[in-house]
């Protein structure tokens, strides 16, 4: 109030004070909207009817296999807008890859696109350079997974990209961070042995195993999600775009923290969860293989349930929880084993979880995985049966939640596709068929780069959008 009275009659003083009005005036609407001055207004409308997490958000998809396909598909369905740039004829490598019917895009390239555009560019073109140069201006994070050096390659080095776009975000996945492998290629089970699972995966008198979940490539795409929407966070408060890297070796890392946790602990003695402890066998210098021995402080093993004999996943994983051990020994008819000083304690039963283990199995050998998994939730004892993919399938609650969804695509028909793991109550994922090679690429080049139809000609009879005919190639 004191400054505008000061201020009156003054122009620059004039100007301050409708300034202050003003913004007074905002702050006491806002406050009324929300009983606070800083937020913006709720959304009036219903739940899941005001745009996704990320709409609004533009990615320029130059990733392929399946790290870097993980990640933007990912963003696409929290949202994003994503544009896959893919090489003229060829395409992503993988729609051509574990083929199962003749002439359609693989299941390994549909199950990882999910809700994004292609546009196919020859970025080695100048034409194709052309079109890059306009999707980098009109897109906010550019996604990439090629071999170490093959972007720069390309021209679209991280000076090149920031001078024609200072708010782009530029995420990488590669095999390794910088050190002596920093310029290797690596696909998924290298960086599984590169990051410590493999070594610490399997029976200890087998050699190291892979796991079947592909922490190494999609593990690391997650990672990089989470990067970029960091990245696209902290672009809010200062304006400008960040490299982000996610090394899969890292990725793997982290997700076996646990393990270099065991590594240290070695130090002071011997692992008394792992079974070989249990055995009375000693331990070497470096974190051993586990088998199924259960990575927390609780026991646990993989037991045989009602029809091993014939079904390979008739087993259940079966957790001794202390506070439930009084449960599991009356379900499987050791009541003694609750007050018997040999077994009362985890820590006296640490040396015999062989034995246990085996009783514990006599009982779940006399009913289906799934009856085990009904009697020992009604008391509390945490149980896992082992699921085929084939049950999984078939499971109409993981049907019903989107984590199992039916897919429809114009070549191969219906297929199962895993959806959006992550569920949001106000950004809800529909999971849309994949691209079909080249399917957008009219429709980006006029409305989302603008380019005049002139312009659109000239590209296209450059060559730069299109596979060279056959008697080029073989010139
Ligand atoms: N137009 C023209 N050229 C294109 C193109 C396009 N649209 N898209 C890709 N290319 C070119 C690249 O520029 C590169 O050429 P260059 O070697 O002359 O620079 C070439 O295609 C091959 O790319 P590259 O990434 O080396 O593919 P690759 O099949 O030889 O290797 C990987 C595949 C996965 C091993 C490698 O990309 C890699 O190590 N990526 C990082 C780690 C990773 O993500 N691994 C997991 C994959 S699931």
């Amino acid at each position: 109030m004191a400054t505008r009275k000061k201020s009156k009659g003054k122009g620059r003083a004039k100007a301050v004070s409708r300034k202050v009005v003003k913004l007074k005036s905002k702050g006491i609407a806002a406050k009324k909207a929300n009983g606070n001055g800083h937020l913006p207004r709720p959304s009036s409308k219903a739940w899941g009817q005001a745009g996704k997490a990320l709409t609004g958000v533009r990615i320029l998809d130059f990733t392929h296999v399946q790290s870097g396909p993980t990640c933007t598909q990912l963003l696409a369905w929290l949202g994003a807008d994503v544009i896959k740039v893919e090489r003229p004829g060829v395409g992503d490598i993988t729609r051509g890859q574990l083929v199962d019917v003749k002439g359609a895009d693989s299941l390994y390239f549909t199950m990882l696109n999910h809700n994004k555009r292609s546009i196919t560019i020859d970025s080695k073109h100048p034409q194709g350079k052309r079109v890059l140069d306009e999707l980098i201006k009109a897109c906010d994070v550019l996604v990439e997974n090629f071999a170490p050096g093959a972007l720069d390659r390309m021209g679209l080095t991280w000076e090149h990209i920031h001078k024609l776009n200072p708010r782009m975000i530029v995420a990488s996945v590669k095999g390794f961070g910088p050190g002596p492998y920093e310029d290797c290629k690596v696909y998924e089970n290298v960086a599984q042995c590169a990051g410590g699972s493999a070594s610490t995966t399997g029976f200890r008198d087998g050699p190291p195993l892979v796991t079947g979940a592909q922490i190494g490539d999609s593990g690391t795409g997650l990672h990089l999600a989470l990067g970029i929407v960091c990245a696209l966070f902290q672009r809010n408060r200062t304006g400008r775009g960040q490299k982000v890297l996610a090394a899969m070796q890292d990725g793997v890392l982290n997700l076996c923290r646990v393990k270099l946790r065991d590594q240290q602990r070695l130090k002071a003695g011997p692992l008394t969860e792992y079974s070989q402890f249990g055995e009375g066998l000693p331990f070497g210098d470096a974190t051993p293989r586990a088998g199924n021995d259960s990575g927390g402080g609780q026991p646990g093993w993989i037991l045989k349930c009602k029809g091993w004999e014939n079904d390979p996943d008739a087993y259940i994983y079966f957790i001794t929880q202390a506070p439930v051990w009084g449960e599991i020994c009356d379900l499987i008819g050791e009541p003694t084993w609750k007050t018997d000083p040999e077994y009362a304690t985890p820590r006296a039963r640490l040396p015999k979880l062989k034995k246990i283990f085996e009783r514990i199995e006599q009982w779940t050998m006399t009913r289906t995985k799934f009856e085990v998994m009904e009697i020992c939730n009604k008391v509390d004892i945490p149980v896992g049966p082992i699921l085929s993919m084939k049950e999984i399938a078939e499971e109409p609650s993981l049907r019903k939640t989107g984590t199992v969804v039916e897919v429809d695509h114009p070549t191969r028909g219906k297929y199962l596709t895993v959806g959006n793991p992550i569920k949001m109550s106000d950004s809800i994922s529909e999971v849309t068929r994949s691209p079909l090679l080249g399917e957008h690429t009219d429709e980006i080049l006029k409305d989302v780069l603008k380019f005049s139809a002139k312009d659109i000609a000239e590209i296209k009879n450059s060559g730069a959008l299109s596979a060279p005919k056959k008697e080029e190639k073989a010139a």
